[in-house]
């Protein structure tokens, strides 16, 4: 692998993507130009004519095009970028968390594959309240408590053994394991963010840890994670085996011991990912697929997509005080069906087909007013926190050369997941625990409330708003996208949607467009810094303005008419890069 020539590789492409987004309107130039180079140049978007990857990495981006080449599909590419982003992107890529994949094949099949992290069997409905029944919020974010089961490795298992072509699974562990045991340099972006996070990591990682350093990290340095290679390679080498049992488990289980968490061996042994079936609806012409609960992505953007269906958005004009004020009451009312409705449906009987029955969505609408907001319900407020700290999400989107396409979005759930890592097996475990209600009514980390449907129970999923998506028009592959962002994510996948579908914007623009957000508590429009919007005419409908630095970073492939990929990152995050041919 050519590693240590990317600089000089990919500095003429790179200088090319500068000069092409400074072209393109006032929005995105105001956002590339900041892109600096680094250890490695970026190519944030490009229309290949086949084959297209875009992850969180150039070194990740790289290695699913590799995989690809070597005659691998989309899934094994996936599963090849997925492993590597637990190596060069360590505060979301992960095997010490949990995500969930869209796939359609190039026949036109689409599966769902839920790799979702569990409560352990020892979790309690109340264990992050103190003795007055308030909830104690740092626990179920940070530490040992914070953690649930993984499920990234027995999911990417499943995913190679159902779609996979390349014969050997661990063919697409070892990139990553090289990367881990060799090391890689990292970017200025990634430097920064160990910085700011060295207290922290103090507190849960000891001097073993190779995410401390002494005088602090600077862009270029090598990262080089040599316990995590080890563990790696005992996937490699016995897949499901090689983190459930063994070393690998008897680290985790002897890691919790050590911090007061509850995972036992029992636990790993009992995860087992699940296929579920997508979600599926109609916008127009447009067939939505996407991810059914646990996560609340899929019903919720079909809710909003199909609650602006009968109004002219196209007419209204782009984000114009009609089509944001229309956008933000489907959304205030997806997201209190949200709160009430949604958790993990092998533990609650959640409303599926009621929920996104389009009779359903439509009579949600009936009392739209088009002059004036809807109140929401202010004594269950939520105490958003929509910080770049929230950002730590990551989600893949390719396409192979036969027409299979993935949408994966992982996450350990805040910057770094629990700041825990797994002593001797060197990685990162997640904080997805806060994903649960941990209490009716109280927020969490990212401002949403809950209530029975996502309470705390043994072994349950955890609701998440994830949402890796598949879009046919006409019956064609059409666009595959996903985000990081919380909350944040439904309503970015939605926008990047209808930003093409509705108003005609190339995908790079799409995706580099200003983004807002409403999730009906707090009873708040978010909008992004900078972002031009008649703020007078929206306050006079009743709706308050809460500016916020950024929300979302999608990525996302586009099938144009005559067949060519256009694919994009976000240029609101510098290591955001596309490959392919
Ligand atoms: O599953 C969820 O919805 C959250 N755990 C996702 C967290 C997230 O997106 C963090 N940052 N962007």
């Amino acid at each position: 692998m050519k590693y240590n020539s990317y600089h000089f590789q990919y500095l003429a492409i790179f200088i090319f993507g500068a000069l092409f987004f400074s072209n393109i309107g006032c929005q995105q130039s105001a956002d590339v130009t900041h892109i600096e180079i680094k250890p490695y140049a970026i190519q944030q978007s490009a229309v290949f004519d086949s084959v297209a990857v875009v992850s969180a990495h150039p070194l990740a981006s790289e290695i699913g095009k590799d995989i690809l080449r070597q005659g691998g599909n989309a899934i094994d590419a996936t599963v090849a970028v997925h492993f590597a982003l637990a190596v060069v992107c360590p505060r979301a890529g992960n095997i010490g968390g949990g995500g969930f994949m869209m796939v359609r094949t190039a026949e036109g099949e689409s599966a769902a594959l839920d790799y979702r992290e569990k409560a352990p069997a020892a979790a309690t409905t109340d264990m992050y309240l103190d003795s007055l029944g308030n909830v104690i919020a740092d626990i179920s974010q940070k530490g040992h408590l914070a953690v649930g089961v993984p499920g990234t490795v027995d999911g990417m298992i499943k995913a190679h053994a159902r779609f996979g072509k390349m014969k050997r699974f661990g063919d697409l562990v070892a990139p990553a394991v090289k990367l881990a045991t060799e090391g890689y340099q990292i970017s200025k972006a990634e430097a920064d963010r160990l910085n700011e996070y060295q207290e922290v990591f103090r507190k849960f990682q000891n001097e073993t840890s190779p995410f401390l350093k002494k005088g602090g990290w600077k862009s270029g340095d090598l990262l080089i994670q040599k316990n995590l290679g080890k563990t790696l390679q005992r996937i490699e080498n016995q897949g499901r085996e090689g983190f459930y049992r063994g070393e690998t488990a008897d680290l985790l289980v002897k890691e919790m011991e050590r911090g007061g968490g509850i995972i036992t061996k029992e636990d790993l042994v009992n995860y087992s990912s699940v296929w579920r079936d997508p979600i599926i609806g109609d916008y127009k012409n447009y067939r939505i697929i996407s991810m059914p609960p646990p996560s609340s992505g899929g019903i919720c953007l079909l809710q909003i997509l199909e609650g602006v269906e009968d109004y002219p958005l196209a007419e209204y004009g782009f984000q114009s005080p009609e089509s944001i004020h229309l956008i933000t009451e489907a959304e205030r009312r997806a997201y209190a069906d949200r709160a009430e409705h949604l958790g993990d449906s092998d533990y609650y009987p959640v409303p599926v087909e009621k929920l996104s029955n389009p009779d359903y969505i439509r009579g949600r609408m009936a009392d739209y007013d088009a002059k004036m907001a809807t109140p929401s319900d202010s004594i269950l407020a939520g105490n958003i926190n929509i910080s770049p700290e929230s950002f730590e999400t990551t989600h893949t989107s390719i396409i192979d050369a036969e027409g299979n396409a993935v949408s994966v979005t992982t996450t350990l759930n805040l910057n770094y997941g629990s700041k825990v890592i797994v002593e001797g097996a060197g990685f990162l475990l997640n904080d997805e625990m806060d994903d649960f209600s941990a209490k009716p009514g109280v927020p969490n980390f990212f401002g949403l409330v809950g209530a029975e449907a996502n309470k705390i129970e043994p072994n349950k999923r955890m609701l998440s708003s994830m949402t890796p998506t598949i879009v046919e028009k006409d019956g064609k592959l059409f666009m595959v996208l996903g985000s990081p962002g919380g909350s944040t994510i439904i309503t970015s996948v939605f926008q990047v949607f209808i930003n093409v579908a509705e108003y005609g914007m190339s995908l790079p623009e799409a995706v580099a467009a200003k983004r807002f957000h409403h999730q009906w508590l707090p009873n708040t429009i978010m909008t992004e810094a900078d972002m031009t919007i008649d703020t007078v005419a929206l306050k006079a409908m009743g709706h308050v303005i809460d500016p916020k630095v950024r929300i979302g970073l999608v990525k996302a492939i586009h099938v144009l008419p005559e067949g060519k990929l256009s694919v994009s990152g976000d240029p609101r995050h510098a290591d955001d890069d596309v490959a392919g041919w």
